[in-house]
């Protein structure tokens, strides 16, 4: 790759939002595209209206209030009722992109492959995909963003039993094609299955709750969850390559999230061979299958052992048949952290390589300032070295799925209409995309702010605000924040578009 410095090619604008220093912003190249991404069940709301099936989240929610700070998303947005405001929102805020995730148990209220199709949840989605298309807003569809059917779950354990998940999500995924697949060109199989994996099936902090004090068998569930979705996502990667992208045209492939991980005490070998170790463990997981097409990462291997699944010689075969039709790495990126090696032995169920992370490191100096979420923390390089170590790795064009942050004080609406945190955050971590794209030659071609709205933080409920457009639960009013005049703004200086 030819390349400069990005500073070479900064434009120079006067901040318009509170402050009249001069900013440098880094060019960015024409044809990056810029949109906003959410998902069903943190906006939609409209729990069971038009035969909507539950999901394991609406039972989680009522069930576990203490675990979601006593809130579910019965009502969330209501993004389900207003979607036609909401779209034409998007518009007016010059949003080119939006990435949102399908309800699979709106869609098929009992999740099965052999259970009937609810045509009402199916008209709402090709509505939704009609009026982006008709504003020119691209549709980037998820179809798995951790909302498995409620049913499903009770049937077989949801993904805890490979055969019988793998079978109804290609089911699924085959009718979204055949739905949708004429107008949405880009396809995400499963959300962040780290998340999936850890959160949901060992520390049991999301749904469905599996954790060590439920007496599941946290030493084994996560990594067969992963192997469920690694294999859900090669069989549908095969599907679609098969069976629709020769007609449809689209791309498809998998959003991976991770951390940057810089050592606790840089001076020390062990903490450096941590830090590498954890982005193996984060990422490596399900990026060395799905992109590389082989077995899991050497390191887990020894690591764990028989803990970790085997992929049989015919699965080998499809990993590696499936690798290369990944079109694009879904990354969702938020924060860096520091990676120590433990002195003691590991747990029975230990899942990071025997490391324990944190926001500060040896000499007591933060990864960056905090926002409204303690481990999120505004750590711009880690970013650009993010994006450089998965382009080395995997050699295939970064997309950013998402990034952003909550700001402190948003409940109050003129603290978050003032967001001068987001707007900065946001900012730098664009130029780590400038950066990476001109100085380091890292493909990255396109960034979906997390999230349109502020929305159902899982865990979190109601309590922090990703929003670009603040949301007040009580009316469900709207009210862009001033960081979404600033994203429509900085992409045209930084594109060069006027
Ligand atoms: C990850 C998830 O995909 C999304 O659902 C969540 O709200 C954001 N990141 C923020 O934590």
């Amino acid at each position: 790759a030819s390349m400069f410095s990005a500073a070479d090619v900064a434009v120079t604008y006067s901040h318009s939002l509170g402050h009249d220093l001069p900013v440098e912003e880094l060019r960015l190249p024409e044809d990056f595209g810029w949109g906003a991404a959410t998902a069903a069940y943190q906006i939609e709301g409209a729990a069971s209206q038009d035969g909507k099936g539950k999901s394991v989240w609406d039972t989680y929610s009522h069930l576990q209030p203490s675990r979601t700070n006593g809130q579910h998303a019965d009502v969330s947005c209501d993004h389900y009722n207003r979607m036609p405001e909401d779209v034409d929102l998007m518009a007016s805020l010059g949003i080119e992109v939006y990435r949102f995730s399908i309800s699979w148990s709106r869609v098929i209220p009992l999740g099965g492959r052999n259970d009937p199709v609810n045509e009402k949840g199916l008209a709402f989605y090709n509505d939704l995909i009609n009026r982006l298309v008709a504003r020119g807003i691209k549709p980037v569809v998820t179809l798995y963003h951790w909302d498995t059917p409620q049913a499903l779950y009770d049937r077989y354990g949801g993904l805890l039993d490979t055969a019988e998940f793998r079978a109804d999500f290609a089911r699924y995924a085959r009718l979204c094609f055949t739905q949708f697949g004429d107008r949405v060109r880009k396809w995400v199989t499963f959300n962040e299955p780290y998340i999936t994996s850890i959160f949901a099936h060992l520390n049991g902090t999301l749904a469905p709750g599996h954790c060590r004090e439920a007496g599941t068998d946290t030493k084994t569930e996560p990594w067969r969850v992963g192997h469920t979705i690694l294999l859900s996502h090669t069989d549908v990667v095969l599907m679609y390559a098969c069976e629709f992208q020769p007609s449809q045209k689209g791309d498809i492939s998998i959003v991976l999230n991770g951390h940057f991980y810089e050592p606790f005490d840089a001076g020390s070998p062990a903490d450096r061979a941590a830090a590498k170790r954890r982005m193996v463990f984060y990422i490596g997981w399900f990026g060395d299958p799905v992109f590389l097409g082989r077995d899991y990462p050497a390191e887990m291997r020894s690591y764990l052992g028989s803990r970790l699944p085997e992929f049989m010689p015919e699965e080998r075969d499809l990993l590696r048949q499936a690798a290369p039709l990944n079109a694009f790495y879904g990354m969702n990126h938020y924060s860096t952290k520091y990676a120590r090696k433990l002195s003691e032995p590991p747990a029975e169920d230990d899942w990071t390589g025997n490391i324990e992370e944190s926001s500060v490191n040896s000499e007591g100096k933060e990864v960056g300032p905090a926002s409204a979420m303690g481990w999120l923390r505004v750590a711009p390089e880690g970013f650009r070295k993010l994006l450089g170590w998965v382009w080395e790795r995997y050699h295939v064009p970064i997309i950013v799925t998402e990034n952003g942050c909550p700001c402190v004080g948003e409940d109050d609406l003129a603290t978050a209409v003032d967001d001068k945190f987001r707007q900065r955050y946001l900012g730098l971590y664009l130029d780590a995309i400038s950066r990476a794209i001109y100085e380091d030659g890292v493909a990255v071609k396109g960034y979906y702010v997390w999230s349109l709205m502020d929305n159902y933080e899982w865990s979190a409920g109601y309590g922090p605000r990703y929003g670009i457009v603040h949301v007040d639960y009580e009316t469900l009013k709207r009210t862009p924040k001033n960081s979404a005049l600033y994203l429509r703004d900085t992409f045209k200086r930084r594109r060069g578009v006027s």
